[in-house]
């Protein structure tokens, strides 16, 4: 919200569950806000009526396929399509943020994902930790198919940044992503909980790059309309272990204390921490060529900087009182 008021002279109409996070910008007159799901009556055709549609709406926490599953689908499929049908109504181009999830169940020593060849196989249905992929990528044919929609679509590889996700028990309960989890155990003084020993990799991404990437489509819609985009950074691939190791050593800077008086992660069974149904990604790669060759876009914040940020941002929200 902040770079489209700082960069454009756009107005705004945000639609979310909340907006604690955004309170400086409500009383913006280019903002318009309207707190609530995209299930509400009316609300797609309401957002529909701007020429574009940016749908980041989603639930994405992975402790929640298992158990939410429904919920999880309604969230990445139900809501999207409608509003994707209701874009198609009216003209406006829809940017839809699917997920980097959509690659599936990749193994260990799979290569670089490229959006317009690799083969999206998941698990079977008993493993329910694909509900939200499934949804998402039924969402992403659903879009595809729909005449005279004009459309771009992105899979974000593990976004990071401030803002990210919640504190369990202070403004979000349950398991939140990686980052803020390892924040939580880290400002509470626990071990790190390394799912199956922390040997899945990712490829983590600033938030500040994907913001830029944005910018890079609205300023070339006719090389975006119809595009399938990654957005990663395959520079900061590392293992869960390895994030772990980094966030130790940045968070024993930042409070100025030794290493060792960090406690040592530990490993946890990924069924037992999440529940019955749980399943991984073992390596999420991103090929980045596309977004490069089209619209000159790379991803270039490495991954100390970005980890760096967002953990002095975490410390700061949430660390009143937890001094070492
Ligand atoms: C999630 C979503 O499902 C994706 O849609 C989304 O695109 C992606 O986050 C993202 O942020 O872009 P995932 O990468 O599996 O996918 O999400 P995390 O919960 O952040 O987990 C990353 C890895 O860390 C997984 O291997 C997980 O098992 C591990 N992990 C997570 C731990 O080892 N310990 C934890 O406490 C939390």
């Amino acid at each position: 919200m902040n770079a489209i008021l700082c960069r454009t002279k756009w107005r705004i109409f945000g639609v979310d569950t909340d907006c604690y996070r955004i309170q400086q910008y409500l009383q913006n007159e280019r903002v318009e806000f309207f707190c609530s799901d995209l299930s509400a009556p009316g609300v797609v055709q309401r957002i529909a009526q701007f020429p574009i549609v940016v749908n980041l709406a989603a639930i994405c926490t992975p402790s929640r396929y298992m158990s939410q599953a429904v919920t999880v689908i309604r969230s990445n499929y139900d809501y999207p399509a409608l509003l994707a049908e209701a874009c198609q109504k009216s003209g406006s181009w829809l940017i839809h943020f699917s997920t980097s999830e959509v690659y599936g169940k990749t193994p260990a020593d799979s290569g670089p994902l490229k959006e317009d060849e690799t083969p999206l196989i998941f698990g079977p249905v008993q493993s329910s930790r694909w509900s939200y992929a499934t949804a998402k990528l039924l969402t992403e044919r659903f879009v595809a198919g729909l005449e005279n929609l004009r459309w771009t679509m992105v899979r974000p590889f593990n976004f990071v940044g401030p803002y990210m996700d919640f504190m369990p028990g202070v403004d979000g309960e349950g398991i939140p992503r990686v980052l803020a989890n390892f924040s939580t155990a880290l400002l509470k003084g626990e071990p790190i909980k390394l799912v199956n020993g922390g040997c899945a990799r990712r490829s983590f991404t600033s938030v500040f790059d994907a913001m830029d990437f944005l910018f890079d489509v609205f300023a070339s819609p006719e090389k975006a309309f119809y595009q399938t985009f990654n957005v990663g950074n395959p520079e900061n691939e590392v293992t869960i272990a390895e994030l772990a190791e980094k966030m130790r050593r940045i968070y024993a800077q930042l409070r100025g204390v030794s290493l060792a008086s960090i406690p040592e992660p530990c490993s946890i069974d990924g069924e037992a921490y999440y529940g019955v149904g749980y399943d991984d990604s073992l390596r999420r790669l991103p090929d980045v060529e596309k977004a490069e060759r089209l619209l000159g876009f790379k991803a270039s914040t490495p991954l100390d900087v970005v980890l760096r940020e967002s953990l002095s941002w975490f410390v700061d929200h949430y660390g009143a009182g937890t001094e070492l």
